[in-house]
């Protein structure tokens, strides 16, 4: 089997994967249900040991009731910046696929993946507005650029599947980890992450596979200019994902040192902005990526290290 041949069939399995499983925000997910009730004084909002906020000394000497108040907006707050993303993902989908040839397996896949994602921004904005909690999402930048990042995938498509990666692992690996950690968890969160874990792994599978195909097409200069975009998307998208804004920070009642600590000074902080990228180090080397500049870039913005050996590898083992 030729390798086009072989891209073509697991495009063509993800897109039948995507037509026998998938889930409807309202359908899926039993909002009235009373156990799925989002109550501001419940202790499963503490965030959990699993969460870098929730494991800082600051934190855990909080009193309970400033605990689950933190806890609940951060919840919240991860959901807004989540959905915002998936909008500029949904919007870069809708440009890329615009001008694909008929009969491209692309095509069918990319709506596949917009369809989705317009699912998780449902499911995630119907959770912020039952949180009750005033979230704002992105930073001002973030926001500010929202309308022009997906054009990206019109004119430079193989920087932005990259970039819809910088977005996508950080959130998958941050929800596998607390759903691997099975403590106390709100169900109506678990459920969340659930059903978004299930899916992204299609999408990260589709990013992989895309660039993995197109990688050998690049010419020269194409690539080198790439290969040291890439870190640097990474590390900024990772930013605006996980680390709290300048409202949110306020809003919660985060010292600055605390924020500093967690992103990135804390030796733990250190290794665990490393582990995010394992998966995007290994598909990094196998497009050709990695050469002496950008890996210097990939140490300067600190998410250099072992590659994962294949997807998914426990961080433990990758870094
Ligand atoms: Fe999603
Ligand atoms: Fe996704």
């Amino acid at each position: 089997m030729t390798a086009v041949q072989s891209y073509q069939d697991t495009l063509q399995t993800l897109s039948e994967a995507s037509v026998h499983q998938h889930f409807d925000a309202f359908l899926d997910i039993d909002w009235d249900n009373p156990a799925y009730a989002i109550d501001p004084h419940d202790e499963r909002w503490i965030l959990p040991e699993a969460d870098v906020l929730g494991r800082h000394a600051w934190y855990r000497g909080l009193p309970r009731d400033e605990q689950i108040r933190i806890g609940l907006y951060r919840q919240a707050q991860i959901c807004k910046v989540g959905l915002q993303f998936e909008q500029i993902l949904i919007a870069g989908l809708m440009n890329f696929s615009f001008n694909l040839p008929n009969g491209s397996p692309e095509f069918r896949y990319s709506t596949h993946e917009a369809t989705e994602e317009c699912h998780h921004t449902q499911m995630f904005q119907e959770f912020v507005n039952r949180s009750g909690q005033d979230v704002g999402g992105g930073s001002r930048l973030f926001r500010f650029l929202a309308p022009f990042l997906p054009l990206a995938a019109k004119w430079l498509p193989f920087g932005f599947f990259f970039g819809v990666l910088a977005g996508e692992e950080p959130i998958d690996h941050v929800q596998k980890t607390v759903l691997r950690a099975g403590d106390d968890m709100h169900p109506l969160l678990q459920r969340i992450m659930q059903i978004h874990v299930a899916e992204e792994a299609r999408h990260i599978g589709f990013a992989h596979q895309y660039l993995e195909h197109q990688a050998p097409k690049l010419g020269r200069v194409d690539r080198a200019i790439l290969s040291v975009a890439v870190p640097l998307i990474m590390r900024w998208l990772c930013d605006e994902i996980l680390k709290p804004t300048a409202k949110a920070r306020k809003d919660m009642g985060i010292p600055r040192s605390v924020v500093k600590d967690i992103y990135w000074d804390l030796p733990e902080s250190r290794k665990m902005l490393r582990d995010l990228f394992g998966d995007v180090r290994m598909l990094a080397e196998d497009t050709g990526m990695m050469n002496p500049v950008s890996r210097r870039v990939w140490a300067l913005m600190r998410i250099d290290g072992r590659s994962s050996r294949f997807r998914s590898e426990p961080a433990s083992a990758a870094a």
